[in-house]
């Protein structure tokens, strides 16, 4: 299907997602909370497998990249140190007619309300992103901190921890999957833009003299990610390189997505200069350089930063895959018109294989090959309703495998295999079932 600027279908997404369990607003009951969503059983499956496949590619396939996990709320020492709580904000603006809030920078015309098209606006004021806490019994200035509103900063914090416990040289990276939270005007676009999110970041560490080369390489790295790995078209992604530059970096770029609602940033490349190391060593004090042994001197090190959102990569995915399918509805005697499929890639679907007795009364010998595909896969075992509904349940989350057991099974000791998107039939014996799937999903 063309995935052309279609708020039809993003609505349509949004409403699988509800309706299958992918991913619901939070605290629904009390009518919600703007920014903020829920994944449920399948989208929590997809969000696990994004993150892991990310993780995959960017830490344990390679011998330059090490793992951390941070705390969300660090010193508050940080966000001074990294200039959140001085400049990270936007400017917005109220319309004093329909209330609505606008971000200034997102307003085609910055003069009348995109709601109402009222011009009576208050004049553009500074807020400040980063989410407030305190810590300690007391709510005072003193006890405050912050929620993360990124997760590089303690990845630069503990630069030298991780470098000696990992007996590393430079260059070498470190990498950090969780949660930031932004307290954003203008939260929209579903789980595009929300208050809590989860990011996937990757701070390269290098010499200066050598960070144009790394940031290429990055840059193409991260593209090959997404046409290689997660299987996104040549047409559905672009790369936007940023023509103002903060002064200390040498190249920033995004690589964007084409959502139903337009073009959007996915993951963004930066090359940082020494800019985080510089100031944090500033403002804690410590002496955070590098000794280069080979060429004895001190460096501050250059980063070379990857930085994507979880949930904007959920988002692309879902978009990628969301089929309405035609041409193979009448096929297995279905009298619908049109078959909702998500065509995830294999690897990353909720569930891999979805194993059906054709009775119910073969649910005993069908629920065991379940049992046993459950080591490798993400398998369901279901058994309510006819054989096409349940392949069409299946397909609407996006399932790549079912296997039918029918009452011939008994007797060939083989099932049918049904393949989501050639919706192809094989006849595959029991115990080669694992093999089976093993090459089909590429493990
Ligand atoms: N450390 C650099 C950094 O945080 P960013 O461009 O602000 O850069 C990086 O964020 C990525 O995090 C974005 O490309 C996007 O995928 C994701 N992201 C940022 N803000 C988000 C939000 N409010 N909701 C969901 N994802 C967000």
């Amino acid at each position: 299907m063309e995935n052309t600027k279609s708020p039809e279908l993003m609505e349509k997404i949004v409403s699988l997602c509800k309706r299958r369990g992918f991913i619901f607003q939070s605290s629904e009951i009390y009518g919600g909370i703007n920014g903020f969503w829920d994944y449920g059983p399948y989208g929590t499956a997809l969000k696990r497998a994004v993150e892991k496949c990310w993780w995959n590619e960017m830490v344990e396939k390679r011998d330059n990249v090490d793992g951390l996990d941070s705390t969300v709320i660090c010193h508050p020492k940080i966000w001074k140190a990294s200039g959140h709580l001085d400049k990270f904000g936007d400017l917005m603006t109220d319309c004093r007619d329909c209330k609505a809030r606008h971000r200034v920078d997102q307003m085609e015309d910055q003069s009348k309300c995109p709601a109402c098209g009222s011009k009576n606006l208050t004049p553009p004021r500074e807020f400040n992103l980063m989410m407030k806490t305190y810590v300690g019994p007391v709510s005072d200035e003193e006890h405050t901190a912050y929620l993360r509103a990124e997760t590089c900063q303690p990845i630069f914090v503990d630069f030298h921890l991780v470098r000696v416990a990992a007996r590393r040289k430079l260059p070498f990276g470190i990498a950090q999957v969780g949660k930031a939270f932004r307290n954003e005007i203008n939260p929209r676009n579903f789980i595009f833009r929300s208050r809590e999110f989860s990011q996937m970041e990757m701070e390269f560490f290098c010499f200066e003299e050598d960070s144009m080369k790394w940031y290429e390489y990055w840059k193409n790295e991260r593209v090959r990610y997404y046409t290689e790995v997660l299987g996104f078209k040549e047409d559905e992604i672009k790369i936007h390189e940023h023509e103002t530059l903060a002064h200390y970096a040498k190249a920033a770029l995004d690589i964007e997505f084409k959502f139903p609602f337009g073009w959007g940033e996915l993951e963004g490349v930066h090359h940082r200069g020494t800019w985080d190391m510089s100031r944090h060593q500033e403002f804690s004090g410590e002496n955070l350089e590098y000794f280069d042994q080979e060429n004895n001197r001190r460096i501050t090190p250059t980063v070379v930063e990857t930085s994507v959102g979880v949930d904007r990569t959920v988002l692309a995915l879902l978009c990628h895959a969301y089929d309405e399918d035609t041409a193979a509805t009448k096929k297995e005697g279905m009298d619908e018109d049109v078959r909702i499929v998500l065509r995830f890639p294999a690897k990353l679907a909720p569930v891999q294989v979805a194993v059906l007795p054709l009775s119910n009364k073969l649910s005993e010998p069908a629920n065991k090959i379940s049992t046993a595909l459950k080591k490798y896969f993400r398998v369901e075992f279901d058994v309510t309703g006819s054989i096409g509904k349940r392949y069409r349940r299946q397909d609407e989350i996006g399932t790549p495998y079912c296997v039918t057991y029918d009452f011939k099974t008994e007797e060939d000791q083989s099932v049918t295999v049904r393949d989501r998107d050639t919706m192809a039939q094989d006849r595959v014996a029991i115990d080669k079932l694992k093999q089976y799937f093993q090459d089909k999903l590429d493990m």
